[in-house]
């Protein structure tokens, strides 16, 4: 499926079993890199905090790649039409989020990156291999990425709960089928 046949009306019913496991495993990613994120710069100096470091740029990095193939996949076979029984608020609201969701994990580990550039971190995906930098050494810099990171990650961290918040409610309140759509077939939760 193909952005053009979408335009021309057939919409899948349901996401390709690709965009269905890239988002799963990208979520699992996000809600470990979110907390990481937040509990690593409160810890006392010391080796649980530089391994928590490490852990959150690595992962943090691996949603980079995997937001790549998630939004290859997107293109590649489509997404399905917004749910018949949203509101329009409901749709309105749903895509924004879904968007903003999409943008964050492109967004969050490239600034991630950059302020790491412009401290002169070095950033080792997981002992693998060390990132380049992608920016001069420069205090201020670090001191304006590092505040975008903060502030983007709490939203991005305040969109997902909506959004969490608002899957659940379809899947076990409503029973609508609009969660259905983003399980693997036999995870399918009942539908009234
Ligand atoms: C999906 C990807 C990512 C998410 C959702 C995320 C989220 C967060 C959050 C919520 C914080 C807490 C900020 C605070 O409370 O001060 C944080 C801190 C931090 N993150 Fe990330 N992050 C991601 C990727 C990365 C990457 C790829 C790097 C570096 C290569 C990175 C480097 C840091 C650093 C160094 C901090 C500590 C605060 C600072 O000094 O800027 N993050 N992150």
């Amino acid at each position: 499926m193909t952005e053009t046949t979408q335009q021309e009306g057939a919409w899948p019913q349901s996401y390709a079993a690709a965009s269905k496991w890239l988002h799963w495993i990208i979520a699992a990613c996000v809600l470990a890199v979110l907390p990481m994120g937040i509990v690593m710069p409160r810890l006392p100096e010391g080796a649980l905090q530089n391994e928590l470091f490490d852990l959150h740029r690595s992962t943090g990095m691996l949603v980079l790649a995997l937001a790549v193939l998630r939004v290859s996949a997107r293109y590649a076979f489509g997404t399905p039409a917004p749910a018949r029984s949203l509101t329009r608020f409901e749709r309105i609201a749903s895509l924004a989020a879904h968007h903003a969701l999409l943008v964050l994990i492109f967004l969050m580990p490239l600034v991630g990156w950059a302020s790491m550039s412009a401290y002169r971190a070095e950033v080792s995906v997981y002992g693998l291999f060390t990132l380049p930098n992608i920016l001069p050494k420069d205090a201020t810099l670090y001191g304006v990425l590092s505040w975008a990171h903060t502030i983007l990650g709490y939203a991005m961290a305040a969109i997902l709960v909506a959004h969490i918040g608002g899957a659940l409610m379809h899947g076990f309140i409503r029973r609508d089928g609009v969660l259905n759509r983003m399980l693997p077939k036999r995870l399918a939760v009942r539908t009234d």
